[in-house]
């Protein structure tokens, strides 16, 4: 690193490039960044059509690059950035080049499959990836661990409950591991009863009772399909079997993680429900930076409470642990369709209920045709991917004749 990168702390500024800047995690990102100038250096920022929210933060942060998928967008982007200094650029070439521009941490925030083939470009050694786009690992968990190990990149979780469990996580201890927890708020409907889920409306289920998040992530938490995503990304992140990961429901959002050790110690991870936490462990790993959430106050909260998953009321996270069992590319076509039905569900287009039938449905009939092989490169995802949300347009359309 040159003398001249280094700041007055006498340490060199970490290179930062941002896959999904505008969205939930990206702001949340983008405020411990602008906290700490000194310390990070903006290479590039990327979007897919928000032209407004990303020249805002381009500016705000002094990014060398803002990139927008979305061509049509790029007008308003570059006429935003006009004299700025910072290069807009739009499209998927212009997302590769950003990738592979030099940096030193990629955090991997788009959201859905449409992150896949970014992030997993972003994988190249010398870099640390901060993964916040679990679709990467639900969708292509075994190639995108490969080229993780290949490339010896440093691959830290995002998410909270994977952020927690990595942070108690006896790396040299793993014969001594019982268990790895992961704890779900139960979402707005935990206390529900299933006849009363029928009715639900998309703004019902987008507000979660503890965290503030992107809108997909937020239905996905309602139906609890989203604890279903994570578990599969536990299996990838962790050297666990599958029979080692559980669900625990506490709705305090607290506690985030657990390890059971075989001495009968449970390693928790707590803190304030807020995404700054995890991030800023993944900004300064294997430091730690300071951050301003707001600090547990255990004595006025009282008690945490604790509860198992019900199996009938929140049927999606039964779906994705068939899926993670059954392995090949059932848990790629769980995300297609959970994405596609989820997308209908915030248009009304479905009830809420139709949200598990209709990924059951799909996944029972990929199955049936045999299409749900595991995939040999991302490309074969891909195919997988446009399969799935093809078989879930078609349920949509045409439920009542399906079967
Ligand atoms: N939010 C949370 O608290 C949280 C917690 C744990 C894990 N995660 C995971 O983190 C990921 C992001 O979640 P989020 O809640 O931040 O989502 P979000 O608020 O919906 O933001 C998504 C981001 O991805 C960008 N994007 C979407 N499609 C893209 C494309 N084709 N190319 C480039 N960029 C694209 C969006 O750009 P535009 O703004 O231009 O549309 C936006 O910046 C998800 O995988 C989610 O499961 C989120």
């Amino acid at each position: 690193m040159p003398v001249e990168a280094e700041t007055v702390t006498g340490r060199a500024p970490t290179r930062i490039t941002v896959l999904g800047a505008t969205g939930s995690i990206g702001q949340s990102l983008a405020d411990l960044l602008e906290k700490n100038p000194d310390r990070f250096d903006v290479v590039a920022l990327v979007a897919n059509r928000n032209a407004h929210a990303l020249a805002d933060m381009a500016i705000k942060l002094k990014a060398s690059i803002a990139v927008l998928a979305d061509d049509e967008s790029f007008p308003v982007l570059t006429e935003r950035l006009n004299g700025t200094g910072i290069t807009a650029a739009s499209g998927q070439a212009a997302i590769e080049e950003a990738v592979d521009m030099e940096t030193d941490l990629v955090v991997g925030a788009i959201v859905g499959a449409a992150g896949l083939v970014p992030t997993f470009r972003a994988i190249k050694p010398g870099r640390r990836i901060a993964l916040a786009n679990k679709e990467c690992l639900v969708c292509a968990g075994d190639l995108f661990v490969d080229k993780v190990r290949a490339t010896g990149v440093e691959l830290l979780p995002v998410d909270s409950e994977h952020n927690a469990i990595f942070q108690v996580f006896e790396k040299d201890q793993t014969d001594q591991i019982e268990k790895v927890i992961l704890t779900a708020s139960g979402g707005p409907f935990r206390t529900w009863p299933l006849a009363k889920m029928n009715d639900v409306t998309p703004a019902q289920a987008l507000k979660h009772p503890n965290w503030d998040m992107g809108s997909r992530i937020t239905i996905d938490s309602a139906t609890m399909m989203n604890k279903g995503f994570e578990v599969i990304e536990a299996a990838h992140l962790f050297p666990v079997s599958n029979d080692q990961l559980d669900v625990l429901v506490h709705p305090q959002s607290t506690i985030h993680g657990l390890v059971q050790y075989k001495d009968g110690s449970l390693l928790a991870q707590l803190g304030s429900p807020d995404m700054r936490t995890p991030i800023a462990h993944c900004l300064a790993y294997p430091g730690r930076m300071p951050v301003p959430v707001t600090r547990l106050n255990l004595a006025e909260l009282g008690k945490l409470t604790f509860e198992a998953p019900d199996a009938e009321r929140f049927p999606c996270l039964g779906i994705a642990l068939a899926a993670l069992e059954a392995g090949g590319g059932a848990p790629a076509a769980l995300n297609a369709a959970d994405e596609v039905a989820v997308d209908a569900f915030l248009k009304e287009r479905i009830g809420f209920l139709d949200i598990p039938a209709a990924i059951e449905a799909v996944l029972e009939r990929l199955a049936a045709s045999d299409m749900l092989k595991p995939a040999k490169c991302v490309e074969d995802v891909l195919d997988l991917d446009s399969e799935a949300r093809k078989k879930t347009l078609e349920w949509i359309g045409s439920r009542t004749s399906w079967h």
